[in-house]
């Protein structure tokens, strides 16, 4: 009797840690830059910008917002250049299904800390767009250099808020990177 209950305690421990979702906080998050066996990313994909540990998104549409940011760089202006002033944004998307939390608050913490922690643009002029899909929060932190203010940020996203309020996250953020696109360029 003891034994059997020993087992089933550790069993309901095996099933809790396995299907239990996990909670991300910026400590335990993957860098897609350099951990990105542990992003979902696609095959031979690189550089990597997008985190999917969890997997929200097709293989097609992590590859398709891979592009996306790579090509924003050059986009927004040179990819290869000493010159800061003339530097482009260096983006990465960070998705979950939850975060430790789950607040706007905890989204903007962790989006900001992951900036900071990565520093994938020696520039300053890195955006990190962190998307909780269950608990429905986004949050866009950027460098200081970068030549879009965070009231364009917010301008930009509640031009797509309907989009991610119906779930269409990935089109949502593929109209946000053309958009940011669009106005470092207008
Ligand atoms: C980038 O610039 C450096 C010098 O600033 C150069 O050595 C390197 O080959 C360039 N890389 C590409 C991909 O153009
Ligand atoms: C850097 O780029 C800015 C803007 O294009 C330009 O005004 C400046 O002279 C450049 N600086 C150097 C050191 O080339």
């Amino acid at each position: 009797m003891v034994k059997a209950c020993l087992f089933c305690f550790f069993l309901i421990l095996y099933f809790s840690s396995t299907f239990a979702q996990e909670k991300w906080s910026a400590k335990g998050y993957p860098n897609p830059l350099s951990e990105y066996f542990l992003c979902n990313a696609v095959f031979n994909q690189s550089p990597n910008r997008v985190c999917d540990p969890d997997r929200i998104f097709e293989d097609q549409e992590r590859s398709q917002l891979n592009d996306l940011l790579n090509g924003l760089e050059g986009k927004t202006g040179q990819t290869n250049t000493s010159n800061c002033s003339q530097k482009g944004i260096t983006g990465v998307i960070v998705l979950a299904s939850r975060i430790n939390g789950g607040t706007s608050r905890d989204a903007s913490n962790m989006a900001i800390q992951l900036l900071n922690k990565w520093t994938f643009d020696r520039c300053d002029r890195g955006i990190l767009i962190l998307l909780a899909k269950d608990d429905k929060k986004f949050w866009t932190a950027r460098g200081q250099d970068v030549p879009v203010t965070g009231a364009v940020f917010t301008e930009i996203f509640n031009s797509q808020a309907s989009l991610f309020k119906q779930g269409q996250f990935y089109q949502g953020l593929v109209n946000m990177l053309n958009e940011i696109g669009n106005r470092v360029n207008s």
